[in-house]
């Protein structure tokens, strides 16, 4: 019998099957069947067949790691992380080509002078990552590079160098001798990260691994490691834009609500420690369809611009259109504005846009949007000194919100005359904010009082 296979792989999902499919019946995916060559020597595990052999404990034998995070001189990604890089833990990283994950890592890398780092690239040459450093203007002799592909020489690498950090950019072009398959696959990531698993939690190593989001084409979708790696990090943002977030998707040491912004520029991602300053465009004269939202990503309270265009709809069915916003959440509230208050949006297009490229999901931001929208559709501005928070229900209720204290100072601080929330948020002392405070219940409550 031969010893070599072939198997189909879903590159979605990674379901097998021993014939090719179109439809995925795990993930329903269509055409994402791949053959590939496994050869007997996977069954025999070579590399992970020597990292076996651990012995159970008991809880007060085990040594606790709550110390020994390492903190990064990124600030931001300590937050993400909730408090720093936990010695052993495997880190994903994953984004959209161009994003500017290999800027982040190597920016980790080359600002974290005291640890011993291992920065392994098989998507660059040490020249390219030379060019790229030099850009970054840092400089740390601690750190190893190397220009590599082949699983077997990292492992070996990282042996011998015993680093504390190990950034292995990125896991699609990794590959085993142990699999026949072309790197970028589904088996060679998953027998790749699964032996870099083991590497980790046996030598103490945290590594940070990059991976590739791309909808089609051929390389595997990072969805298959989300289940072995202990943090999913998500580094996102419209190549637009000069704003990037990294947000957690998975954590197993920390929250997962953490958000940490950053700016692009010329010599690297540069922390955005005050968001709100940024995300406000500097409005001289007022102009009509924009309210500012006082929004909580994370823990982070921040206030952001809501963008709004009402005008007549030129074909038969009006247009509407978001940028950062849930598109069903707006046409839920031109519903609620149109049936519970009464305002004849239906023959009107509609466009929303959050300032900045940002992505919210806080349901606080409702109010501002449908401020923006009446702002818009009366032509009539909106005092750019005021701001909104809270959530707007089927009935045209104003619901209350979680961390409206936060809120308010917040936009206390940055220098906001009003604030608009809703009738029935849990009680605060009043009496601490000299911001005045406008309770409303209902919509058209708002509306009145914003444009009487
Ligand atoms: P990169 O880190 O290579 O992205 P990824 O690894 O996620 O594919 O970043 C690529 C983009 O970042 C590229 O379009 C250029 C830009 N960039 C800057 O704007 N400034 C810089 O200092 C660097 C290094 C990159
Ligand atoms: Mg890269």
């Amino acid at each position: 019998m031969s010893p070599i296979k072939s198997i189909y792989t879903c590159q979605n999902c990674g379901t097998q099957s021993p014939k090719w499919l179109g439809k995925c019946p795990s993930c329903n995916e269509w055409n994402t069947f791949v053959e590939e060559v496994v050869s007997k020597k996977q069954v025999s595990g070579k590399l992970s067949a020597q990292i076996a052999g651990n012995q159970p404990l008991t809880l007060d034998k085990i040594e606790t790691v709550h110390n020994k995070r390492i903190s990064v001189k990124i600030e931001e990604f300590n937050r993400v992380l909730g408090g720093g890089i936990v010695p052993g833990s495997l880190i994903l990283l994953g984004g959209d080509p161009g994003i500017g994950k290999s800027t982040l890592a190597l920016q980790l890398a080359l600002e974290l002078s005291d640890r011993k780092i291992l920065y392994t690239s098989g998507e660059e040459s040490l020249q390219q990552i030379k060019l790229r450093a030099e850009r970054l203007k840092t400089v740390n002799n601690n750190c190893l590079f190397l220009s590599e592909t082949s699983l077997e020489n990292i492992i070996a690498q990282t042996e011998q160098v015993q680093p504390e950090i190990l950034i292995i950019d990125s896991i699609q072009t990794l590959s085993t001798e142990t699999i026949e398959s072309s790197p970028g696959s589904v088996s060679q990531v998953r027998e790749c990260t699964s032996v870099i698993l083991k590497l980790a939690k046996k030598t103490g190593t945290a590594v940070i691994l990059i991976g590739h989001i791309t909808k089609e084409g051929s390389l595997a979708g990072p969805k298959v490691l989300e289940h072995m790696v202990d943090v999913v990090l998500q580094f996102e943002g419209d190549t637009n834009y000069m704003y990037r977030i990294l947000r957690s998707n998975k954590n197993r040491f920390g929250s997962t609500s953490e958000l940490g912004i950053f700016e692009m520029g010329s010599d690297g991602l540069r922390e955005i420690i005050n968001p709100s300053e940024l995300l406000i465009s500097k409005m001289s004269d007022n102009v009509s369809g924009t309210a500012i939202a006082s929004a909580i990503e994370g823990a982070r309270p921040f206030l952001i611009e809501i963008q709004s265009l009402v005008s007549s709809a030129v074909y038969g069915t009006p247009q509407r259109s978001t940028t950062g916003f849930d598109l069903r959440r707006l046409n839920m509230l031109l519903a609620v504005l149109e049936k519970r208050a009464g305002f004849k949006l239906i023959q009107k297009d509609v466009f929303l846009n959050i300032a900045g490229g940002l992505r919210i999901s806080d349901p606080a931001t409702d109010l501002s949007v449908i401020s923006a929208i009446l702002s818009s559709n009366l032509d009539v501005p909106i005092n750019h000194k005021w701001c909104f928070a809270g959530e707007v229900g089927l009935t045209g209720e104003i619901r209350a919100v979680n961390r409206m204290e936060q809120r308010i100072a917040e936009a206390e601080k940055l220098g906001f005359s009003r604030i608009f929330i809703p009738a029935h948020n849990k009680s605060f002392d009043h009496a601490k904010f000299k911001i005045e405070i406008v309770k409303a219940a209902r919509v058209e409550e708002v509306f009145r009082k914003i444009f009487s």
